[in-house]
């Protein structure tokens, strides 16, 4: 039996690049899998759930995965193209434990910006004024901000997270 699961849903490859970071990071500790092969999850005492935002909720198949687990420890992670701990980011995170029975215990969070698909960019670029997701300076500079991620600093930054993880881990659930 392994430690951790990393289970990612990811559709432009940002989550996927902070799961296999994850992975990386936490070794022979754990497996990773994506959301539409996850393997038994009884065998693991950990399960990492990451997800891209779609309107402020986790995306459908990890809101799927979500509903399936019962008397886990789960990490969640995402990446979002707005700044990664603003409101809508927490919010974010904060919708996807809904999805969580009650059985489950969240024992970790993390946020990482991520770069918007150019296709939808191009899709609100010819939204009509008014309409909420019509371009406007600030969602342009969002949109510019958020194509660089996630970087080098993220991606270290995740590695942080999961070793600071497993200390804590080790230290308080081993
Ligand atoms: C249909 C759609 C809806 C999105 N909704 C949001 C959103 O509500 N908030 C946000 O910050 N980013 C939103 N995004 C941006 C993605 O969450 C972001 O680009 C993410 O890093 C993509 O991850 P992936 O590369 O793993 O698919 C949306 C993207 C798409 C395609």
């Amino acid at each position: 039996m392994k430690d951790f699961l990393i289970v990612y849903s990811s559709k432009t490859g940002n989550t996927e690049k902070v799961a296999k970071k994850f992975y990386e990071v936490a070794g022979e500790r754990c497996d990773l899998a994506a959301v539409k092969q996850v393997p038994a999850v009884d065998d693991y005492k950990v399960i990492f759930a990451g997800y891209w935002v779609d309107k402020g909720e986790p995306d459908k198949d990890m809101q799927e995965f979500l509903q399936t687990l019962d008397n886990k420890k789960v990490v969640l992670f995402q990446t979002l193209g707005a700044e990664a701990y603003s409101e809508h980011g927490i919010s974010s995170l904060a919708n996807a434990g809904r999805y969580l029975s009650t059985g489950c215990k969240v024992v970790g969070t993390l946020s990482i910006r991520g770069a918007i698909d150019p296709k939808l960019i191009e899709t609100m670029m010819k939204m009509p004024e008014g309409h909420p997701h019509a371009p406007t300076e600030e969602s342009k500079k969002r949109w510019k901000d958020a194509s660089t991620h996630p970087d080098e600093a993220d991606l270290q930054a995740a590695g942080e997270y999961i070793q600071k993880f497993i200390t804590f881990y080790d230290r308080f659930y081993k």
